[in-house]
């Protein structure tokens, strides 16, 4: 099977893949998009949260089948070249990475959230986190780079 959709705008294809193929591997084995992070593959981290026309998801639990014809947004596509996206350089300034494995998908999922909800509160951003899992910061500095990625907007 082949399918074909936009990531990050570009046109991307991929060949041979099977019925059952997610489209985080498709990302990361066979686009050499490997910014969503592979940790669980159940849906329960939120890692691998990439935006599937706008929506939030997680891209370990959509087939690629599913995506083809269809717009994804990754972590990939957030910087402007070298200059990080406001999310990222909030995250990097609020000192909210430490092993990193969770920050791509916080990050995707925290821009989702400020588009939605410019100035969130506490309640709101946990409730938008609540599927992206992060092993080291305790999440005050998570929230703390929210806040702050959300006074600079
Ligand atoms: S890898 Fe997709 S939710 Fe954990
Ligand atoms: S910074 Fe290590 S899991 Fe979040």
């Amino acid at each position: 099977m082949r399918v074909s959709f936009t990531v990050n705008g570009q046109e991307m294809k991929a060949d041979d893949i099977w019925a059952g193929e997610s489209l985080l591997y498709v990302l990361r084995e066979r686009m050499g998009m490997p910014g969503s992070k592979n940790a669980c593959e159940q849906g329960e981290c939120g890692s691998c949260s990439v935006l599937l026309d706008g929506e939030l998801v997680c891209s370990c639990l959509v087939l690629a089948a599913q995506a083809d014809g269809h717009a994804v947004v990754t972590v990939e596509g957030l910087a402007d070249g070298d200059e990080l996206h406001p999310v990222q350089q909030a995250f990097v300034d609020a000192g909210a990475v430490q092993c990193g494995f969770c920050t791509p998908g916080l990050v995707v999922a925290v821009t989702d959230l400020l588009a939605r909800t410019p100035d969130p509160a506490d309640d709101e951003i946990r409730e938008a986190l609540s599927g992206n899992l992060c092993r080291c910061t305790g999440y005050a500095k998570i929230f703390d780079a929210v806040h702050l990625a959300a006074e600079r907007r």
